[in-house]
């Protein structure tokens, strides 16, 4: 029998994992929650959308796919207590000593129901595949995961102006949140890696933001970037033992390579590097379009988040009441064209 699934928002991911689920030979699609008033009523994969949370919250499903754009604990402990699962990429990828989490504990119990953050990055290249890569190493002295990314491929102009603050003098992207926004979920994969090998770090994560400004105009998908503002941005959190770097998430997001300083991408890709016994160096392609501004629509990191949330439905269906992380829920795997 398949999993009933509802999907919670309709955004980039949103739509990806409708797609998902369809795909998927163990899901059925029953209902979708929209934000947007106008989204109401309209057909998604084949169920109407409401925006009415009551109505979504009284239907008989499995588990609820929540991808807003922001998730509230509050919210995503009412659908736990309606007795579905819920997997996220928004957060909750290793929640332990966060705000709320006995509050999300308690309503899994209510439930009877499990709550589990999964994705890409974070989610998935600085945690999840670096732990798995770790067996195959013993000595284990640093572990690095880092993104390359043009950031001319994220086609969302509120996010990159507004919020990322790209194309803003740098005195102002200095005061960035996103060091803070990312760093909640990137901290949280620091510290699962450094649980799951065992490493005792210092209680404070070392994080740095550094920019680089443009040395002519750039034309970009989200408007003009002037010369002399930002258009680099390099953010790094790092777990460290006597001042020493262990642990390394770093994200870098470039638009193009004219750039002072002289920053280079040197190709679109993820890395996981590991300085141990062997020395392993891991990099995924394929996760960002093969030319700079294409499939802009259908953004493969997208896809691949929305995939890694929507396959691990039925573990996570399966698994014991609670808050669980990789470190609890079995191999999660997609599936095969029949
Ligand atoms: N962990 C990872 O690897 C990873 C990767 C990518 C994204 N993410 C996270 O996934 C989430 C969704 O990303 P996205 O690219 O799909 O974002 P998006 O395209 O901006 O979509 C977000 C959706 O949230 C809904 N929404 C907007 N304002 C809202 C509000 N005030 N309250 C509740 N819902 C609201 C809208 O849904 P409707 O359109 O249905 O009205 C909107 O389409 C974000 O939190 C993002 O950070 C995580």
């Amino acid at each position: 029998m398949a999993y009933r699934v509802i999907q919670w928002a309709t955004g980039n991911v949103g739509k990806l994992a409708i797609e998902a689920v369809e795909a998927h030979r163990d899901l059925e699609l029953v209902g979708v929650w929209v934000h947007s008033a106008e989204k109401a009523g309209q057909p998604f994969g084949g169920v109407t959308a409401t925006s009415d949370i009551d109505a979504i919250l009284a239907l008989n499903a499995d588990c609820v796919v929540y991808t807003p754009l922001l998730g509230q604990t509050e919210e995503v402990a009412r659908i736990l207590r309606s007795e579905k699962n819920v997997v996220t990429p928004v957060g909750w990828f290793y929640p332990k000593n966060t705000a709320g989490i006995a509050e999300l504990e308690a309503a899994c119990r209510e439930g009877g129901v499990t709550l589990h953050g999964t994705g890409i990055h974070p989610g998935g290249i600085t945690e999840r595949f670096p732990l798995t890569l770790s067996a195959l190493c013993t000595n284990i002295r640093h572990v690095r995961a880092e993104e390359f990314s043009d950031i001319r491929n994220y086609q969302a102009e509120a996010v990159v102006r507004d919020i990322m603050l790209f194309g803003k003098p740098p005195d102002e992207a200095a005061h960035s949140p996103m060091l803070e926004i990312l760093g909640s979920g990137f901290g949280q994969s620091v510290r699962m890696v450094a649980d799951a090998l065992e490493l005792t770090i210092e209680p404070e994560l070392r994080t740095s933001h550094e920019m680089a400004v443009a040395t002519k105009d750039l034309d970009t998908p989200v408007g003009l970037v002037p010369a002399g503002t930002v258009a680099a941005q390099r953010f790094t959190w790092q777990a460290t033992v006597d001042g020493e770097p262990r642990i390394t998430a770093r994200v870098n997001w470039l638009m193009g390579e004219d750039l002072d300083p002289p920053w280079k991408l040197g190709g679109e890709r993820f890395e996981v590097s590991f300085d141990a016994d062997p020395p392993l160096h891991v990099v995924f392609h394929g996760l960002h379009p093969e030319v700079v501004g294409d499939d802009l629509d259908r953004n493969r990191g997208l896809l691949a988040t929305a995939n890694h949330v929507v396959n691990s439905i039925p573990y996570v269906c399966d698994a014991e009441p609670g808050v669980k992380t990789y470190l609890d829920l079995p191999l999660i795997a997609g599936r095969a064209i029949p």
